[in-house]
């Protein structure tokens, strides 16, 4: 079998396919009719499709394991709006002939640079020291550092890629803090910003042992039987308690009701709904970031390579529907800046033409903002005091 490398992405409906893909899911089913056939989810770093296998699926399922690369042959066809690969062929490929990052999604900047900013982001934003404290014991740890900057934040719907996570939490921080200052303009008193980013750099850090991540993604026994939210909340109490002098208790609890409750409703997996203004901020920051993920998933490949046309995207389980991109107004291309083809989008670091991180042209102007606020020590009542002012004055 051929063993050039076509990405997922790539594929085309009713065409032969060729190529070698990591092995991320594998299982024998049966048919209504109780004949075996094998399902398996193939990976790549540009996303997985589901192969059915309906001949000698008990022979197929033998040649490789979950996590292995695998040679396939099969024909692509589309199944209830997505495609999909039936398998004639199937071998396994040795590691020692793959390039590992073909297979791997990961995010489109650099984990340090992300991380680089995140901390950046912390040092000039966070006015109480205690917060800060906290926070730089945690990612001052290079043994979680390592993994806070690999995990993905979930194995499927959003930020599924090395770094997503990482990603993830970056965007919601930019975001929490302006979503934070701009309620304490309204509100005078009633959002501490420090908390609402403290609690996004906390809230899904559970996932860098609820997930697996050294090949194709799952959940570890750990996540399975505790998952990332009461992780979360018990790192948290261990940070606190290795910190010396001890960490104010009433702070170590808003920190973990902020991991706790950050998924919103009992069933959707919190133990306690929001309860202060920072955890309803962060359950919606953590909302709107995984849905813009989603919906940028989605509608991206209208917008890149050839297919830049716009129009609908197919079936988004997630989202509950299609995605729809305004064709663009003049036809042919689109015209804004900062658009990337998909190849480049995926590229390891930085994108060359694409911004140098995700502020550049985006949000930039906030941490030049953040920085000129200073650290003052002043009380939660003097800023809100001051926020007033600024209300009238704007
Ligand atoms: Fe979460
Ligand atoms: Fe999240």
């Amino acid at each position: 079998m051929a063993r050039s490398k076509v990405f997922i992405a790539d594929l085309e409906d009713n065409s032969v396919v060729e190529s070698t893909f990591l092995l991320a899911v594998k299982s024998i089913r049966e048919t209504r009719s109780g004949d075996p056939y094998l399902s398996m989810t193939l990976q790549d770093r540009t996303g997985t499709i589901e192969v059915r296998a309906w001949d000698n699926a008990l022979v197929l399922d033998k040649r490789a394991e979950v996590d292995d690369f695998v040679a396939i042959r099969g024909r692509v066809s589309s199944y209830r709006d997505n495609l999909q690969i039936t398998l004639n062929d199937l071998e396994r490929v040795d590691d020692a002939g793959v390039d590992l990052a073909d297979y791997m999604p990961h995010s489109r900047w650099s984990a340090d640079l992300l991380f680089e900013e995140l901390r950046e982001l912390i040092d000039t934003s966070i006015e109480s020291a205690e917060v800060r404290r906290f926070l730089n014991a945690l990612l001052g740890d290079e043994n979680f550092a390592t993994r806070y900057k690999q995990a993905p934040a979930a194995v499927t719907n959003h930020h599924n890629f090395l770094g997503g996570l990482l990603e993830h939490t970056l965007s919601m921080a930019r975001l929490g803090l302006q979503m934070a200052r701009h309620y304490q303009t309204y509100y005078p008193g009633l959002v501490d910003s420090d908390l609402v980013v403290a609690g996004v750099v906390l809230h899904d850090m559970g996932k860098i042992e609820e997930l697996s991540y050294r090949r194709s993604f799952d959940y570890t026994t750990e996540g399975r039987l505790v998952g990332h939210i009461a992780r979360g909340a018990e790192i948290v109490g261990q940070v606190a308690g290795a910190l010396q002098p001890p960490v104010d208790a009433e702070l170590v609890t808003h920190l973990k009701h902020l991991v706790l409750s950050h998924h919103g409703r009992l069933e959707y997996g919190s133990p306690v709904t929001p309860r202060t203004a920072e955890a309803m901020i962060l359950h919606f920051l953590d909302l709107i970031d995984s849905r813009m993920n989603m919906c940028w998933n989605a509608c991206e490949p209208l917008m890149t390579g050839d297919a830049q046309a716009g129009g609908w995207s197919d079936y988004r389980r997630a989202l509950e529907g299609f995605m729809f991109v305004a064709p663009p107004p003049t036809g042919g291309r689109w015209e804004h800046e900062g658009r990337v083809s998909r190849d480049a989008s995926r590229g390891p670091g930085l994108v060359p033409g694409a911004p140098a991180s995700p502020s550049d042209g985006l949000n930039g102007g906030a941490s030049q903002a953040d920085s000129e606020s200073g650290r003052s020590s002043e009380s939660r009542a003097r800023r809100a005091e001051d926020n007033n002012l600024s209300l009238f004055g704007e």
